[in-house]
């Protein structure tokens, strides 16, 4: 099933969330022991604040419809267009399937650790997720389209990451998804009347989970310095850039679930890399330069080339199969070009932790 294809039930929903490309979010697993031996002494006091917050659950009773909740969607839902439906159902399949990604790996990764830190931190974080993974599920059962979560877990493909390949991956997308809810959530708060499901609501408490989330990935890598610097520089700019790259790509093959908001996918996705420039700087000394016109012009050929190699794969036979390798060889082309222009670098602040004041 393709980017485009639809999605018409369960079945699809659930075919949707299996989909291996390099634009669908992923399962993982990694090095247990290695993660057993993290030593987060170091940065202690800030770490011992952290786990308190966790331990005080402040959003316990967050993930909860209210009464209102169905009588929205029967009243504005019901309002939207087929293919604003579809780029929703495509959005919330895309969404669930991370935050379960998540739930997952913080789960397995409590269970094989002893190092208490560790443990009580994957503990909790596998449990926000828990709850955010089941609140976007009930969309999808709205819709007879709920997933299986448990066969999925079963049956989706795990992709191995050393851990500081998860620390730099998992960060980022805790800070990124921070920064796409916040964002949403400040738009539709200065124009309700765009607010088209109820789900976004939830939007602003919920990202405080992934800002925290975030934050105890940068006291990780913060207690070991090793991993900022030197070579693993290159490592972070590589998954800077294809996160942001995936992103881009992604958010642009939905336009209309961000204009319905009265976003421009560009502009949104700018603001978002805004964002998430300005959290970074507490743990990557060095960020992109997104107001590059070169970095901008490749973010837009990646998405034409992402387009072409649909309309290749959609037509087929030898030539379009000839046609998405030409499409494939391009954009990594394109990638590596992005990779090599300017980064911005900075110093690293002495306190790690920021407040979420977007
Ligand atoms: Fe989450
Ligand atoms: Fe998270």
């Amino acid at each position: 099933m393709s980017a485009t294809q639809v999605i018409a039930n369960s079945a699809d929903a659930a075919s949707k969330a299996k989909q291996e490309t390099l634009l669908t979010p992923r399962f993982y697993t990694t090095d247990f022991a290695a993660m057993d031996r993290l030593d987060v002494s170091p940065l202690r006091a800030e770490w011992d604040a952290m786990l308190a917050e966790y331990e005080g659950d402040n959003n316990h009773d967050h993930f909860q419809r209210t009464p209102d909740f169905a009588t929205e969607v029967a009243e504005r839902f019901s309002q939207v267009s087929p293919e604003l439906h579809q780029e929703f159902i495509d959005f919330l399949v895309s969404s669930l399937t991370s935050e379960f990604s998540g739930c997952i790996l913080y789960n397995e990764i409590q269970k094989n650790v002893q190092n208490p830190d560790i443990k009580a931190l994957m503990r909790y974080m596998a449990r926000d997720e828990s709850r955010h993974a089941s609140f976007i599920n009930q969309s999808l059962k709205d819709f007879g389209m709920g997933l299986d979560l448990g066969d999925l877990k079963r049956t989706k493909a795990y992709t191995y990451f050393k851990p500081k390949y998860i620390f730099y991956a998992t960060y980022l997308s805790e800070k990124i998804g921070y920064a796409r809810y916040i964002t949403i959530f400040r738009e539709l708060e200065r124009h309700p009347e765009k607010r088209f499901h109820p789900i976004f609501r939830w939007f602003e408490r919920w990202c405080n989970d992934e800002f925290r989330h975030g934050e105890s990935f940068a006291l990780i890598m913060r207690t070991q310095p090793g991993l900022l610097r030197g070579g693993n520089l290159l490592w972070i700019r590589f998954f800077l850039l294809a996160v942001y790259a995936t992103m881009y790509v992604r958010d642009h093959s939905r336009p209309m679930l961000k204009a319905a908001m009265g976003l421009d996918a560009t502009a949104y996705d700018y603001t978002v890399f805004r964002i998430t420039n300005e959290i970074t700087q507490q743990v990557f000394p060095i960020s992109l330069d997104i107001d590059n016109p070169a970095m901008r012009a490749g973010m837009d050929r990646l998405f034409r080339l992402q387009e072409a190699a649909d309309r290749a794969k959609a037509r087929g036979g030898v030539v379009g199969a000839v046609q998405r390798g030409a499409c494939a060889v391009a954009a990594a082309v394109t990638f590596g070009r992005m990779y090599l222009l300017p980064v911005k670098r900075h110093a690293l602040p002495a306190q790690v932790r920021m407040a979420p004041a977007w």
